[in-house]
């Protein structure tokens, strides 16, 4: 039988189980994909404390892990754009994760070909912070070359690839890291880097039409005075008084990670034309996944992705 990262109950990392698990058939729209590398995303550990059970709900085991890249083991009823064999690279329902596994299973809208040059391990370590910087950017801010737009923390798993995606489209970009980031900031292309750790503010007097706030540290109201006439405020860590502030001030936008289609074959062209790579410098085998989701989960600093390889 194969296995996979699961859990039995709501809880902290004591929860989690490297278990076997009963494969099925594809539910139509579904695909069922071989997962060769599957990366780890902080949403992981907070559907597995049950932060969202509201929408999760109570039928265990459940599984772990969204995002994952691998080949394409059977397809459900209707499924007409992947076939066997396919290399692919997708996320999972929110409901139903599952990516830390030998097979997981998603609709076929949330699933793009993997590019030919793009590695297993680099497709699975772009595919969230690839859906939210396309559906913010792209669709959200409708981003225009010339325009400038602020990154908070433009390092992170998330923020990386959204710098990485605005600066392809010609945006002036500032992001903030903490001081030992400032070099890879600067790296990645980062006009105007700022530590958010040294005490210093530059950011007030400045104005932008993006505010893209990955780190979940901006307090709404000091975002707002951040934009220009026009500008929004794209903010990824809901939390109800959040909420609240986005339904009476619409330049507001709280976004979620929503796979589709089109947003999967944007990011991956975007891997295609090498306009973003999500940094991994982590990786371990499915047997040592837990250890390594306990010490993310428990605050371990980390310069880039962390992904899973699954044999
Ligand atoms: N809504 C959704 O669908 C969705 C999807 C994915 C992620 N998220 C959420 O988005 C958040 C970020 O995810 P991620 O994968 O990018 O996490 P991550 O890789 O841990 O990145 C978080 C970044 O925030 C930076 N940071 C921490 N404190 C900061 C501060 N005071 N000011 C500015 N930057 C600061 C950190 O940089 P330094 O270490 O340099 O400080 C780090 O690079 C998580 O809370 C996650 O749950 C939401």
């Amino acid at each position: 039988m194969p296995v996979r990262i699961q859990y039995h109950s709501y809880g902290g990392p004591d929860v989690m189980e490297l278990q076997p698990y009963e494969l099925v058939e594809p539910a139509a729209g579904d695909v069922a994909v071989g997962v060769v590398a599957a990366a780890i995303n902080p949403i992981d550990w907070k559907l597995r404390q049950g932060q969202l059970k509201v929408m999760t709900g109570r039928k265990f085991p459940r599984g772990m892990g969204s995002d994952f890249a691998g080949v394409v083991r059977a397809v459900g009823a209707g499924v007409t754009q992947f076939a066997p064999g396919d290399e692919v690279f997708g996320i999972t329902r929110l409901k139903d994760s599952g990516a830390f596994a030998q097979v997981t299973y998603t609709s076929q809208d949330f699933l793009a070909q993997k590019p030919a040059g793009v590695s297993f391990i680099d497709a699975a370590a772009a595919a969230t912070p690839g859906v939210l910087a396309v559906l913010g950017l792209t669709e959200k801010a409708k981003l225009r070359p010339g325009q400038r737009v602020l990154v908070n923390g433009c390092t992170g798993g998330v923020g990386e690839v959204v710098t990485q995606l605005a600066l392809s489209l010609g945006a002036e970009v500032a992001g903030t890291c903490s001081s030992r980031n400032v070099d890879r900031a600067r790296a990645l292309g980062v006009h105007h880097v700022v530590a958010h750790d040294t005490g210093a503010d530059p950011l007030h007097e400045l104005a932008f039409d993006v505010v893209f706030d990955t780190a979940g540290t901006l307090v709404p109201r000091a975002a707002m005075k951040l934009l220009t006439g026009a500008g929004v405020y794209l903010d990824i860590n809901a939390t109800p008084g959040k909420f609240l502030h986005s339904f009476t001030h619409p330049r507001h936008k709280i976004i979620n990670c929503a796979p589709s289609r089109a947003r999967m074959d944007q990011v991956a062209e975007a891997l295609t034309a090498h306009l973003i790579h999500a940094s991994v410098t982590t990786t371990v085998p499915l047997s040592q996944a837990r250890e390594l989701i306990t010490s993310l989960e428990q605050g371990q600093p980390s310069t880039g992705r962390s992904v899973i390889t699954i044999a």
